[in-house]
């Protein structure tokens, strides 16, 4: 072949490398999120941040609402691996049940981020990296806040999140080692109101029908059952914040607006705005850079001390 040939095809191989190269850096990133389902005002502002983000920066989030149930996510993470996304994140509703999907994410060659919620597996080589808040650190920091509030003695009954939920899990033992150090601080009674107002409401009444006054403290794993508690308790002629003290967590704005009128006396922040750090978590994993394999947001504690000067500039 003579040397003008050997060039021109050179040439033509170069600019087909190229084109290729400029269609896919011109192309959207694709993204498929599975999310737990929308069971908490702290899960709508979490899946809001997820999409608001991506629209932002152009990223073709698929979008999958898990409706409370495990296999709905591993369904759809199948979906995404057939799709072909660039990346998957996954908030995972429970714990275990994970390994089998994620080895599929993984022979395919596509990165999975777990968000919000952690999982207990044997291989952490299956996902890319976490990025979440520290549940147990959340459950002792209300544990301390309200041994010193009550000086140590009181009765509690707590309302429990998702069964085998890493928040429920972390939130209840850590709540439970720190407040074991007070003899006069005794849990009687736990029950699971699934993180949803409704299942706080209706495990108040109960927990009031069955013990009447014999409690005078709720812990509850999150502000949407603490505002459904403080509802039950209106309905049953008790001040909530007054004559049950009101421990919860999230900080979600309208449970900042309740310790601010007295309604709920502490809750612990846990931020649910995860999109911008996610996206820009995926973008470094698909560029070969190395990410933190677990990183936490600092959240902190809202009482009555702080809740009114922390409302105006709440995002969620
Ligand atoms: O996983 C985070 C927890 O899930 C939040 O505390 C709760 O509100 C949500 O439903």
């Amino acid at each position: 072949m003579k040397t003008t040939s050997v060039l021109r095809l050179l040439l033509a191989g170069l600019a087909a490398t190229l084109t290729t190269l400029a269609t896919a850096a011109d192309k959207p990133l694709k993204i498929g999120f599975a999310q737990t389902g929308a069971e908490s005002d702290w899960r709508t502002a979490n899946s809001e941040s997820m999409k608001s983000e991506a629209a932002r920066r152009g990223i073709d989030l698929k979008f999958s609402d898990g409706q409370g149930k495990q296999e709905n996510q591993i369904r759809a993470v199948r979906s995404f691996i057939t799709q072909g996304v660039d990346a998957i994140v996954i908030a995972p509703i429970v714990e275990t049940g994970w390994d089998p999907v994620l080895r599929e994410a993984k022979r395919a060659k596509i990165p999975v981020i777990l968000t919000d919620r952690s999982i207990q597996t044997s291989d952490e080589s299956l996902f890319a990296c976490f990025i979440g808040s520290d549940f147990y650190e959340e459950g002792r920091m209300a544990a301390d806040w309200l041994a010193k509030k009550v000086d140590g003695k009181g009765t509690i009954v707590e309302l429990q999140g998702t069964p085998g939920s890493a928040p429920a899990n972390e939130r209840r033992k850590a709540f439970a080692e720190g407040i074991a150090k007070y003899p006069g601080l005794k849990i009687i009674d736990s029950q699971s109101g699934n993180f949803e107002l409704s299942g706080g409401k209706q495990v108040m009444e109960a927990f009031i029908k069955k013990h009447g006054r014999n409690f005078n403290i709720v812990y509850a794993h999150n502000d949407s059952m603490a505002l459904g508690a403080a509802q039950a308790m209106d309905e049953a002629g008790l001040k909530p914040g007054k004559d049950i003290l009101i421990v919860s967590i999230d900080a979600m704005r309208a449970a900042v607006q309740a310790v601010a009128a007295g309604r709920i006396n502490c809750t612990v922040e846990c931020n649910p705005l995860f999109g911008p750090k996610v996206y820009d978590t995926v973008v470094k994993i698909l560029a070969g850079e190395t990410v933190p394999k677990k990183s936490y947001n600092k959240d902190e504690l809202i009482d009555e001390t702080n809740a009114a000067k922390l409302l105006p500039t709440r995002q969620y």
